[in-house]
C-alpha cells in the first residue's frame, strides 16, 4: 500500500531563531562595553513603554551557555545572533582600542554553537551604534566618517571570527533604523523630521556596500562565507478594488521595501521614490551605485503580518500609503497579537514570498518571523506556555513557507523564528513577549512554550534528511 508521500523542504534547508545582543545581553557595563544609543535612549523618561530598558535584558551575557542548550534542546540546525559594537570597539570609531575582553566574549559562543552543531547566522549591526559616534559627529548622519567606522568595526569582526562564521548579514531592518530612529524619533537616537531619515538610509546602503566590497575582496576566498542584509516587509493587499487602493499596495512596497532592495538587487531607488522624495533623497554616484549593486548574497527577510493599502494619510515613510487591518465590511485580517502592528495572515507570507523570488531573484532567507500572543504579558508561566495563539501563527506560516518553496518554486534556504527568549521588545519594553522561551525577567528562569515544540516538529517532519 502505498502512502501519500508530505511536501518536504531540501535537506539542507536550514532553521533555528534569531536575537539581538541590545534585546538580551544586559551587562551593559561589563568588560569594556560602553554606551550605544539604545542604553543612552531608554533611559530618557517617557521612551520607553514600561519605563525599562536593557541594562540586565535577559541576561544573556552570562546565560548564553544556557541559551545554547536550549537551542540544542529545540534541535535546531542555526543561530541568528547579533554583535554589540560597543563590546567590540567601545567607542567604536577607526582610532579607538579593540576590547579583547569583547572578542573573546564572541568567541566562545561562536566555539560552543559550532561544538554543538549549530550554524551561527552573525548580525553585525542590529541598531546599537556606540553613543560615542553619535556624540562624536551624528552617527549616521555623517557620510564620511560612519562609513568608515562601520567598514572598520566590520573588519575587526571578520579578522576575528571570519575563520569559524560562514553566515554574516550586515544590517537588520535600515528601513527602521531610519525611519524610527531619525525621522519618528520613537526608536534611538530619537531624532524628528524629514529629511534626516532618507540621508541615514542612503549611508547605510553605502556603509553595507563598502563592507561586503572589504569582505568579497579580503575574506570571502579563503573564509568561504556568504554575505548579506536583511530587509523588512510586509505584505500589501489593497484595501478594495480602486485603482487607487492597487496603486497604493504597489507604491508602499516601493516605499518599505524597494527603498533597499531595488538599489541592492536590481541598482537603482524606486522610481516613485524618487517622486515623492525629490532631492532631499541624496543621489549615487555611479562609483557608489556600482557598489551597491549586487552587494547581497541573499535576500534576508524579516517579515510578521499582511497590511490592507490605501491611498492617502501624511505618512512619507510609507509613500503616503495608508495601512490598515480593518477591511471594508468592518472585519478584521486576521487575529490580533499583543502588537498593534501585527496580525496573522499566512497567505499574505506565501504571496510576499513569491513576489521576491521573482523581483530579485535571490535565495532567501527568513531571518525573522513571529507573533506575540496578547495578554501573555498578564499570566502567569503555567498559562504562558500554552501559548496556543502562537502555535497557530507558527502553524500557518511554516505551511505558506513549505507551499511557496514545495509548490511555487521559490528559492528559500532558511528560517529563523523570533525570538527565542522573550525579551526587551525596544520601545515596547518587556511588555510584548515574541519568546517560544518565557523568561520570567526577575528570576531569569527559561520555560519553553508549546510554540517552541512545535516548530522542532515542524522541520522534524519537514525536512528532507
Ligand atoms: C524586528 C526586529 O529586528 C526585532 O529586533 C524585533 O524585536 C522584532 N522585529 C519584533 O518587533
Amino acid at each position: 500500500m502505498s502512502t501519500t508521500a508530505i511536501a518536504k523542504l531540501p535537506k539542507d534547508f536550514t532553521w533555528g531563531f534569531a536575537t539581538a545582543s541590545y534585546q538580551i545581553e544586559g551587562s551593559f557595563d561589563k568588560d569594556g562595553r560602553e554606551p550605544s544609543i539604545w542604553d543612552v535612549f531608554s533611559k530618557i523618561p517617557g521612551k520607553i513603554g514600561d519605563g525599562s530598558n536593557g541594562d540586565v535584558a535577559t541576561d544573556s551575557y552570562h546565560l548564553w551557555k544556557e541559551d545554547i542548550s536550549l537551542l540544542e534542546a529545540y534541535g535546531v540546525k542555526s543561530y541568528r545572533f547579533s554583535i554589540a559594537w560597543t563590546r567590540i570597539i567601545p567607542k567604536g570609531g577607526r582610532g579607538d582600542p579593540v576590547n579583547e575582553a569583547g572578542l573573546k566574549h564572541y568567541r566562545k559562543i561562536l566555539e560552543e554553537l559550532i561544538s554543538r552543531g549549530i550554524i551561527p547566522f552573525v548580525t553585525l549591526y542590529h541598531w546599537d551604534l556606540p553613543q560615542a559616534l553619535h556624540d562624536r559627529y551624528g552617527g549616521w548622519l555623517n557620510k564620511a566618517e560612519i562609513i568608515q567606522d562601520f567598514v572598520n568595526y566590520a573588519k575587526v569582526c571578520f579578522d576575528a571570527f571570519g575563520d569559524i562564521v560562514e553566515n554574516w548579514i550586515t544590517f537588520n531592518e535600515p528601513w527602521i533604523i531610519s525611519t524610527l530612529g531619525y525621522n519618528v524619533g520613537v526608536f534611538a537616537p530619537g531624532h524628528k523630521g524629514n529629511t534626516d531619515s532618507w540621508i541615514a538610509g542612503h549611508n547605510l546602503l553605502l556603509a553595507h556596500g563598502h563592507t561586503v566590497k572589504l569582505y568579497r575582496d579580503e575574506f570571502q576566498s579563503w573564509q568561504k562565507g556568504t554575505i548579506g542584509i536583511t530587509l523588512d516587509a510586509h505584505w500589501l493587499l489593497p484595501y478594495d478594488d480602486t485603482q487607487a487602493s492597487k496603486d497604493a499596495a504597489i507604491r508602499g512596497l516601493d516605499f518599505k521595501l524597494g527603498r533597499f532592495a531595488d538599489p541592492i538587487y536590481r541598482g537603482y531607488y524606486p522610481e516613485s521614490l524618487k517622486r515623492i522624495v525629490g532631492d532631499r533623497l541624496p543621489a549615487f554616484t555611479e562609483e557608489e551605485i556600482a557598489l551597491v549593486h549586487g552587494s547581497s548574497d541573499f535576500f534576508g527577510l524579516n517579515t510578521y503580518t499582511t497590511h490592507l493599502a490605501m491611498d492617502g494619510g501624511n505618512d512619507e515613510n510609507m509613500g503616503f500609503v495608508k495601512t490598515t487591518h480593518t477591511k471594508p465590511d468592518g472585519s478584521q485580517l486576521g487575529s490580533q497579537s499583543a502588537a498593534p502592528w501585527l496580525q496573522t495572515y499566512p497567505p499574505g507570507f506565501r504571496s510576499l514570498l513569491n513576489y521576491l523570488w521573482k523581483t530579485y531573484e535571490k535565495p532567501i532567507y527568513v531571518t525573522e518571523n513571529g507573533f506575540p500572543v496578547k495578554g501573555e504579558n498578564d499570566i502567569p508561566v503555567e498559562d504562558a506556555v500554552h501559548d496556543t495563539d502562537r502555535v497557530e501563527y507558527f502553524a500557518g506560516y511554516t505551511n505558506a513557507l513549505l507551499e511557496a518553496v514545495t509548490q511555487d518554486g521559490v528559492d528559500v534556504r532558511g528560517y529563523f523564528g523570533w525570538s527565542l527568549l522573550d525579551n526587551f521588545e525596544w520601545a515596547d519594553g518587556y511588555r510584548i513577549r515574541f519568546g517560544v522561551t518565557h523568561v520570567d525577567f526577575k528570576t531569569q528562569k527559561r520555560t519553553p512554550k508549546e510554540s517552541a515544540a512545535f516548530l522542532t516538529k515542524f522541520f522534524k517532519d519537514h525536512i528532507e534528511t
